[in-house]
């Protein structure tokens, strides 16, 4: 790079070896602050992550009880924004996909009616744009330039001081119902500021510092969905053939158990074409940064000299064809049939399941704590539109490219899909004439 090495890791055994090193070695927080430069535009206080473990234990611990407010924004949001009309209307979808997980995370982050606020929503989807413009042009300048540099650019600071005269009234309003009725007061909210604000009064965090973790969060589920979410649309759009088997398994568990966390448990197919989709179309060919803290040996004889970036191969572990059979086919059904193999294989091949072959979680003491969250948030809109809309691309069976820049590898943002109101009578007649 420009101003120094990045090792990349690749193969099973080597990443594994990354994966267990300790954070005194190759240390997780250091690669992040390196690579987004959060420390010079965001503050110091993005170095207590206390936000992971909330997000982690709180949020993964409620996504039962959580599930009909995102089920809710997720119809509601979409309802709104794709007209279900008797012919086919032309949608460019990437906004679209963007407001809508926005809704749906901040439907849990911050709760109702702000999950609904434009304000708010431009700043939660702008902010990951804004810290990645921010952090490109940091990284051009050398290590003694960049406190300077940091400074000079306002993209990242300005979202949070437009979000703090919205959050921290809420936090002051519910730290007064706390004082004045118990931490359990009837009726207080289940979300994750309340989880966040309880943290923070115990630890004497000051509310600037939560509103930051509010954007930290942010910047961990919008993008990062968005991306699946898309990649997997397009891959629906693109091969019809997959609607039918997908719909039959959705309509047979929403029958017979409505729809919860434990319904999307059990549509397998859906939860593999997301799994097989992130394989081949993950949202970065790089994952799990990490910098070296001091020097490091590998089990290989590999030396890495303290201050250098590593990664691992992402695209390389997902196209092996050691492990995986003719790696470079969709076949989107592959990981529910390795599902079958019994309880191991079941848990083994579901697509929260990170290894060293499934890295878009990354891997280990440090993978995606909000990966429960978002798989149930991105097939619930899988399973909401195929089961109200007709879905398709004007020309069958092309998938727009996608948008490599760096390891990012985006999907298109400004393809166009058409969507109808699902018409059931035809997929009769086509059922009884094949
Ligand atoms: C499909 C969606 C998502 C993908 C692909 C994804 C991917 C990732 C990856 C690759 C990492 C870094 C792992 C590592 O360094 O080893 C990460 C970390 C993180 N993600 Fe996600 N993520 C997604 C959704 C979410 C959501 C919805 C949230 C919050 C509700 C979230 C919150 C976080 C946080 C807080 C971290 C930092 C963890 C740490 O530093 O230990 N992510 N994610």
């Amino acid at each position: 790079m420009l101003d120094g090495w990045l090792v990349i890791f690749t193969g099973p055994k080597l990443i594994d070896e990354l994966r267990r090193s300790p954070d005194e070695e190759l240390s997780a927080d250091e690669g992040v602050a390196e690579v987004l430069q959060l420390r010079l535009t965001l503050g110091p206080g993005v170095d207590d992550q206390f936000h992971v473990a909330v997000v982690r234990d709180k949020l993964t611990r409620n996504l039962t009880a959580l599930y009909p407010d995102v089920f809710d924004e997720i119809s509601v949001s979409f309802n709104e924004y794709i007209p279900a009309s008797d012919d086919w209307t032309e949608v460019r979808i990437w906004p679209i996909v963007q407001k809508v997980i926005a809704r749906a995370s901040n439907r849990v982050i911050i709760g109702l009616p702000r999950c609904r606020d434009e304000t708010y929503l431009d700043v939660a989807i702008n902010f990951t744009n804004d810290v990645f413009a921010s952090s490109f042009l940091i990284n051009l300048f050398p290590g003694f330039l960049k406190p300077l540099i940091g400074k000079a650019v306002p993209m990242v600071s300005k979202n949070k001081k437009k979000l703090m005269p919205m959050v921290i009234p809420m936090l002051q309003e519910r730290q007064r119902m706390m004082e004045a009725h118990g931490d359990d007061w009837e009726g207080h909210p289940r979300d994750l500021l309340q989880w966040l604000l309880e943290e923070a009064r115990a630890k004497g965090t000051p509310f600037e510092h939560v509103v930051e973790k509010v954007l930290l969060v942010n910047f961990g589920a919008i993008h990062t969905s968005s991306g699946a979410f898309t990649h997997a649309l397009y891959n629906v759009a693109a091969y019809p053939q997959y609607i039918q088997p997908l719909r039959e398994e959705i309509e047979a568990v929403v029958a017979q158990d409505g729809w919860s966390k434990a319904s999307l448990g059990k549509m397998r197919k859906l939860d593999s074409f997301f799994k097989e989709t992130m394989r081949l179309a993950d949202g970065s060919l790089l994952n799990i940064f990490r910098k070296a803290v001091k020097d490091v040996t590998l089990s290989d004889g590999t030396r890495i000299p303290k201050g250098t970036l590593v990664a691992a191969a992402s695209v390389t572990a997902h196209t092996d064809d050691t492990r995986y059979p003719e790696p470079d086919v969709f076949d989107p059904f592959r990981f529910a049939r390795m599902r079958e193999g019994g309880v191991e294989d079941a848990v083994k091949h579901q697509l929260v399941n990170t290894s060293v072959d499934f890295l878009p979680f990354g891997h280990g003491k440090h993978a995606c704590p909000g990966r429960f969250f978002a798989a149930n948030e991105i097939k619930t809109m899988m399973a909401y539109l195929l089961l109200n809309y007709d879905v398709k691309f004007a020309e069958e069976g092309k998938r727009p490219a996608n948008i490599r820049f760096g390891p990012a590898n985006l999907p298109s943002t400004s393809a166009k899909v058409l969507f109808r109101k699902r018409r059931r009578d035809e997929e009769t007649n086509s059922a009884s004439r094949s």
